[in-house]
């Protein structure tokens, strides 16, 4: 470990991501012994607060979200790492008074990590703001940037809020987070994919018949009504969370595993994905969503998506990639399904469901995290088959290991520099391109498919069906109980 002072200078520390994940995260490193010493985490807001209003509320969040690691010697260590400082994030003549309380710390030869956790309109007042005090300038140790999401309403906003980050900090110091490649089962795709020798082979379009990506969630809209009814589904998760799992999908290997390699081949995945036409996409909204507080009475923001995407490359030319994302639903489960072509001919009875039914792969990647593959096999005593599962589970294979959070693994990344589980500019802008149209199509255009209606508890509206039924292809669902 480096004994040049960290510190991690969280904006936005009185919020609820602060609250629920990042003290939390901050703090499993800090006892696993995984933060540089000495470290020094500065909670920045726009609150009267002082130094003890902040470790009460670090304590706090700490008994609600991370109960079953805390301990009380660990929490006396560390609280002392605890400083809160006071701006006002557009003001830049609140900055200096930032500044002088971060190089109090150090002298200004630390290593420092800027993480925005504040609502959006203010990243670019706060990413100019540090540069004009220069503190983005890597004079001793090194700064870097962590920017949640969403990065940019559009395209446009993305772009222009990428001209601003690289005005103030080079590519290399930004790290734009998306929490879904912090989950271990993302990141088990490339070890999946890449650690083995079985799936490369078939895993393109002569044996795979089309790919699922469910994310599908049953909480509603609930008290953030101001941020997603402005969103969305298709800002909110598709733009990010969806198309993250998708390039991991359908990705070419990368010659390395480092932040370059990888990321270079996700954007190019991104970048070959065709038009998608707006006959090929679903939108819907929860029966009752426009009577939660906050949410417009005649709001024509879609909480459920769904979209038929294709990648026009050698490997996935023609081959549907389905996705679908939804609040509302009946049940909570992040999963992808790679769905194999039938055999070419067939020399068995057809099977209990009187069809052949397909090998799948089941990526399952939360809750009961851990991959199934479905085979036909002989009834025993009968002539017929039935798909039956394969299935490893993580709680099963890896019985003595934690499945750390997502931002644990994130900010370990951030403070060591390992970039290749962030976004980079380009690859970003690439995913607003395959939005970007689709939002704008449905806005106000009687020719786009109508906004459907759906119960809460259910799977989304029967258009989402209809839109595979449309290529014989159905929703599969695994990673089920
Ligand atoms: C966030 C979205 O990025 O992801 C939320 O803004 C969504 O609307 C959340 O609920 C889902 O994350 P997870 O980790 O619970 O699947």
């Amino acid at each position: 470990m480096s004994d040049r002072p960290t510190v991690i200078a969280i904006f936005g520390v009185t919020g609820d991501l602060a609250r629920r994940k990042l003290i939390p995260a901050l703090y499993s490193n800090f006892i696993k012994g995984r933060t540089p010493e000495p470290l020094r985490i500065v909670g920045v807001g726009r609150r009267d607060w002082s130094d003890a209003t902040l470790i009460d509320h670090a304590h706090q969040s700490l008994k609600n979200y991370a109960a079953p690691i805390y301990d009380e010697r660990s929490w006396d260590r560390f609280r002392q790492t605890l400083s809160y400082s006071k701006v006002n994030l557009p003001q830049p003549e609140t900055y200096p008074n930032l500044k002088d309380d971060l190089d109090a710390l150090d002298k200004g030869y630390s290593n420092r990590l800027y993480y925005l956790s504040i609502a959006p309109e203010f990243y670019q007042d706060v990413i100019c703001n540090l540069g004009a005090l220069g503190m983005a300038r890597e004079n001793g140790g090194w700064r870097r940037a962590v920017i949640e999401k969403p990065f940019g309403y559009n395209l446009e906003t993305a772009q222009s809020l990428n001209r601003a980050v690289h005005s103030v900090f080079n590519e290399s110091q930004v790290y734009r987070i998306d929490h879904y490649l912090g989950k271990e089962t993302a990141q088990n795709i490339l070890f999946m994919r890449f650690a083995n020798t079985i799936f490369e082979p078939i895993w393109n379009r002569s044996h795979i018949s089309n790919v699922q990506v469910t994310v599908a969630e049953t909480v509603d809209v609930g008290t953030r009504a101001g941020y997603y009814d402005r969103s969305g589904v298709m800002r909110d998760m598709v733009q990010n969370h969806l198309l993250q799992l998708l390039s991991l999908i359908a990705m070419e290997p990368p010659s390395a595993f480092d932040a370059d390699a990888l990321r270079n081949e996700k954007v190019k995945v991104l970048q070959a994905a065709r038009a998608v036409k707006l006959e090929d996409t679903v939108r819907g909204q929860y029966d009752g969503y426009r009577r939660a507080e906050g949410v417009a009475p005649d709001s024509t923001t879609p909480t459920f998506a769904a979209l038929k995407l294709f990648i026009d490359n050698w490997r996935w030319k023609d081959i549907p990639f389905y996705l679908r994302s939804g609040k509302g639903m009946r049940q909570k489960t992040t999963q992808v399904n790679i769905q194999f072509k039938r055999p070419p001919n067939s020399i068995f009875e057809l099977t209990e469901s009187g069809d052949y039914s397909r090998n799948m792969l089941s990526i399952c990647i939360q809750p009961d995290e851990g991959i199934h593959l479905t085979i036909e096999a002989k009834i025993p005593d009968q002539q017929i088959a039935k798909s039956v599962d394969m299935e490893l589970h993580y709680e099963n294979a890896f019985v003595a290991e934690d499945l750390p959070d997502a931002y644990e693994r994130l900010l370990l990344d951030a403070i060591n520099g390992d970039a290749a589980l962030f976004i980079r500019g380009d690859e970003i802008e690439s995913a607003w391109k395959i939005v970007d149209p689709i939002i704008e199509g449905w806005a106000g255009n009687p020719a786009a498919p109508p906004m459907r209606s759906y119960h809460q508890g259910s799977w989304g509206p029967a258009a989402a069906d209809e839109l595979l039924e449309r290529e014989e292809h159905i929703w599969r669902l695994s990673c089920l109980h």
